[in-house]
């Protein structure tokens, strides 16, 4: 029996999923994207100045018209366009939903719960921000993120309330303003003064990155390999919280399923994912960069895993977890800023 290492889709095997028990949905794209020629990952020009994503809440009015005009011409893409707002959203809700098998079984394969989570939405996102910046032909455009583990990010940031940032489907009671998000919400309100609220988010983050995240399992998310008996359920702690405590604290509460943000299979039909993704994203960089950068694992079965995105020329691309582990040969950074919670030892 041959060894086959890492976690693949079979691109053949798209069928509806489950998006909850007893909710089946369909994000297939129209036309199998086995049908269509593949072509390798490739790192882009490093003679390319690095985009940096920045905190949201701080973004000028430029950088706003930018994004906005980009957002704009994504949204008006008709859905066979692979590059389109609509196909990029259901790209996540194909694989959280578990729409393709995996490669060598007819296994589901799902990226949230288990070590492909960091991975795979970093792929996600790193497309997203390509396809963005060649639709306004602006190679500098960067994503921004919500900075949710600093005070002063830590309530919805503004240009979310502005079109075409606007997401209907959201919660009334916590997205506005100046309500402080709880970000280890678990569908009780906290009802906590917001400088109770900020206190407890920074000790919360404190645990989450660092005295719960110790060990490369905590924080990375369970061994998920190839094969019927190797599927594994164990997120890492911030995939757990603030992850997915912010997707249900957004969400609408009186959608069955508190879309967009609080399942899944709609999460990312609120713009407002991709900068929550965003700071994730970081979070992982800065995790890694308080264990020295040291590499956080070295299994085949983790750095072979591959999956396939459109990329701004809407050619479809392989790409292994070994491409995305360094993100400046990625052509982007985050700006550098503190860490208001590595003081917060509870
Ligand atoms: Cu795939 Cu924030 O979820």
């Amino acid at each position: 029996k041959p060894h086959r290492v890492g976690l693949s889709p079979n691109t053949s095997s798209c069928h509806k999923s489950f998006a909850k028990p007893g909710f089946q949905v369909y994000c297939c794209p129209p036309k199998p994207e086995s049908e269509e020629p593949v072509i390798d990952f490739e790192f882009p020009d490093p003679s390319v100045p690095l985009r940096i994503r920045k905190r949201v809440h701080l973004r000028d009015s430029d950088y706003i018209a930018k994004y906005t005009r980009a957002l704009k011409i994504m949204k008006s893409l008709p859905y066979d366009d692979p590059r389109s707002f609509g196909r990029q959203a259901d790209m996540h809700c194909i694989y959280c939903t578990g729409a393709y098998n995996q490669k060598y079984t007819n296994d589901i394969l799902s990226i949230h719960r288990s070590w492909l989570f960091f991975p795979w939405h970093r792929m996600l996102i790193y497309f997203h921000e390509r396809i963005l910046a060649s639709l306004i032909e602006d190679d500098t455009f960067s994503l921004s993120f919500w900075n949710w583990d600093a005070p002063e990010g830590m309530v919805t940031p503004d240009m979310y309330f502005k079109e075409p940032f606007i997401d209907t489907e959201r919660s009334e009671t916590h997205v506005r303003r100046p309500k402080v998000a709880d970000i280890n919400y678990n569908f009780v309100e906290s009802n906590l003064k917001p400088e109770e609220q900020i206190s407890k988010n920074l000790a919360f983050m404190y645990h989450q990155m660092v005295s719960g995240a110790k060990k490369v399992e905590l924080f990375m998310g369970c061994t998920y390999k190839p094969g019927t008996n190797n599927s594994c359920d164990g997120p890492g702690t911030v995939e757990l919280a603030p992850h997915n405590a912010l997707h249900s604290w957004v969400g609408k509460e009186s959608n069955r399923y508190l879309e967009n943000m609080g399942v899944f299979y709609a999460a990312a039909r609120d713009p407002i994912f991709y900068a929550h993704h965003s700071n994730i994203d970081r979070l992982w960089g800065v995790w890694k960069e308080l264990r020295n950068n040291e590499p956080e694992i070295v299994d085949p079965d983790w750095l072979e895993s591959y999956f396939y995105f459109h990329n701004e020329k809407s050619q479809l691309v392989r790409i292994k977890i070994r491409d995305v582990l360094n993100i400046t040969k990625l052509g982007y950074d985050y700006e550098k800023i503190d860490h208001p919670w590595l003081n917060a030892r509870p």
